[in-house]
């Protein structure tokens, strides 16, 4: 079982390290992973039963990217796991599926673990092309890639509070298992309320959660819920 807490703009180093103190006071099941992707001027030197990863960099090491990070400052902090495709990544600074195809492309050669994230927008489910346009945000990635984790994030439950129905989501986890053999993951307003029926979909092997793990305690409830199933 895989939760991941995304920090998106949230939290400074200095309260980045409270949560990982707080968080390293618990006890994992055997089978639980979790990820913490923190901003990247939070990044650190973290002790942590986690695995702290960037929640986004540019494909390359070093060079002329202004306010751009790359491997060499990743690689300062020992960071190996990368966040790629978020869909405020792709919506709000216009990511487009080349250039997120051309970060995976360079991570992985670099042998980053990836959180790849793939989702439809409202008109697209209402248009009917929630399929179609999942399978688009595959163009360009490995699907085979050992090392890939798959977020079905539908855009209009991110952050919204208000979550895909467990049926649409078992669907569309159904439909992505035949993309890729990837461990996959539902994210889009997860929260304490909903993440055990969430868990225990068909297929899913974890959640990815934004809001709801900002604050510590809230994060190791939904752990700890994840570890009764
Ligand atoms: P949310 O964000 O849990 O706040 O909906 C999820 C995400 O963007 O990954």
């Amino acid at each position: 079982m895989i939760l991941v807490a995304n920090f998106k703009m949230n939290h400074t180093r200095a309260s980045t390290r409270a949560y990982i103190n707080k968080l390293n006071e618990i006890e994992l099941a055997p089978n639980m992973r979790l990820f913490l992707f923190p901003p990247a001027t939070a990044l650190d030197k973290y002790e942590s039963i986690a695995t702290i990863g960037a929640q986004n960099a540019y494909a390359a090491k070093s060079g002329s990217y202004t306010g751009e990070i790359g491997l060499e400052q990743l690689e300062e902090f020992g960071i190996e796991t990368l966040l790629l495709g978020h869909s405020e990544r792709r919506h709000i600074f216009n990511e487009t599926q080349e250039l997120i195809a051309k970060k995976f492309a360079f991570y992985q050669e670099q042998g980053f673990e990836i959180v790849y994230c793939v989702g439809e927008t409202l008109e697209q489910r209402e248009a009917g092309t929630t399929f179609r346009s999942i399978k688009h945000q595959f163009d360009g990635i490995d699907r085979a890639y050992e090392k890939l984790i798959v977020a079905y994030e539908p855009v209009w439950a991110i952050g919204t509070g208000k979550s895909a129905k467990a049926e649409d989501i078992e669907e569309v986890l159904e439909f992505v298992s035949q993309i890729t053999p990837a461990p996959l993951l539902y994210g889009g307003s997860v929260k304490r309320g909903n993440i055990a029926e969430i868990l225990s979909i068909a297929k899913c092997d974890g959640v990815l959660i934004g809001s709801a793990s900002w604050n510590v305690e809230q994060f190791i409830t939904m752990i700890e819920i994840a570890k009764e199933m």
